[in-house]
């Protein structure tokens, strides 16, 4: 018994399995219940006590040696089918995950795309500001309220450095920087002390757009977004400009558009009037030129401030802002298509 053991063992050492079907053929030979180990584990049974002690051990070396080798034999045919190009054809694919562009990053890719067909250059500028460029360039006046309606994150005090509370600021750097005429846009995230909710967000993202050279009128403001909405809305878009305030603009304009939700009928989008607003806008301050080193005698301007946010929102009807930063892929996900 013993020997026939040993030589067994020699034999499953020695084993070279034939692909899958030389595996299976070991599988029977030796490891199922019928193979050789059951027939010599029944044998053992009956052994004389003194013979059983040792060769009940070296058959148990022979279990384990056998099954050790079981499993070498099943891992090299596995790796060998996939390396071989034996694979299963007809097994589902694995999805390949791509990425696409977040829905702000479209809207922003499309205003661009509109204002640059009329001539807009893309401009940028820095987050974190000082006094000068968010505020007194842009003819706030020093203790004026209007500072407080911005709600400013700032980061030190005397000399003030703060996050932008709109992307105005860029208008000012701009303007220092080139001389009219001057005609750009400026897209950015800007920040304001606000309670997140479905309406408001401490952070979220602005477009500028600014011209100023001879002769520009009000009515060119209309124009250009007049023509801005029906590129981006549609040609059945309608537009209203409704009289604001900004220290910067004189006279200043909120926009609104007709609501693309309801179709004007009144919902909750629109708070039931029938208007979206989506932009201040208005006539640059001669103050404002005077801050640049602009003759406001030579030059006028037009100036305007839109939220990406809101016009992403209307453009694909999306009714909660925090949707745009919890990076959610099954909300991010709708947008691939959209490309
Ligand atoms: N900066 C203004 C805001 O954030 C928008 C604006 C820009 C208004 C340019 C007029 C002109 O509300």
């Amino acid at each position: 018994m013993v020997d026939r053991i040993l030589s067994l063992k020699k034999e499953v050492d020695e084993y070279q399995a034939n692909g899958p079907a030389g595996v299976e053929e070991f599988r029977l030979k030796y490891i199922s219940r019928k193979g050789v180990l059951g027939e010599l584990f029944e044998a053992l049974k009956k052994m004389p006590p003194e013979e059983k002690k040792n060769a009940g051990k070296i058959l148990n070396e022979l279990k384990q040696a056998a099954e050790a080798k079981f499993k070498a034999l099943t891992a090299s045919v596995v790796t060998a089918s996939s390396v071989s190009g034996e694979i299963d054809l007809t097994l589902p694919p694995v999805p390949n995950k791509i990425g696409n562009p977040h829905p702000l990053t479209l809207t922003k890719m499309r205003i661009i795309e509109i204002f640059e067909r009329l001539g807009f250059n893309v401009e940028d500028g820095p987050e974190i500001e000082d006094d000068w460029h968010n505020f007194s360039a842009l003819n706030f006046p020093e203790n004026h309220p209007a500072r407080e309606m911005q709600d400013t994150f700032f980061i030190r005090k005397d000399p003030d450095v703060l996050l932008r509370t709109h992307t105005s600021n860029v208008q000012i750097r701009l303007m220092e920087s080139v001389k009219p005429p001057v005609r750009a846009i400026m897209p950015g995230r800007v920040y304001r002390n606000e309670a997140i909710s479905a309406r408001a967000h401490c952070f979220f993202h602005q477009v500028e757009g600014l011209y100023v050279d001879k002769n520009v009128s009000f009515a060119d403001l209309k124009q250009t977004l007049y023509h801005f909405a029906k590129e981006m809305y549609g040609r059945d878009i309608k537009i209203r400009f409704r009289p604001s305030f900004f220290p910067f603009t004189e006279p200043s304009a909120e926009i609104d558009i007709s609501c693309l939700i309801c179709k004007g009928a009144g919902c909750s989008v629109c708070k039931h009037t029938g208007w979206v607003e989506i932009a201040g806008s208005g006539m640059v301050h001669p103050n404002v030129l005077r801050n640049c080193a602009i003759d406001p005698e030579e030059y006028t301007g037009f100036a305007f401030g839109m939220g990406i946010e809101r016009v992403t929102m209307l453009r694909y009807q999306i009714n909660d802002l925090r949707l745009f930063s919890e990076n959610d892929v099954r909300f991010l996900r709708q947008f691939q298509s959209v490309i």
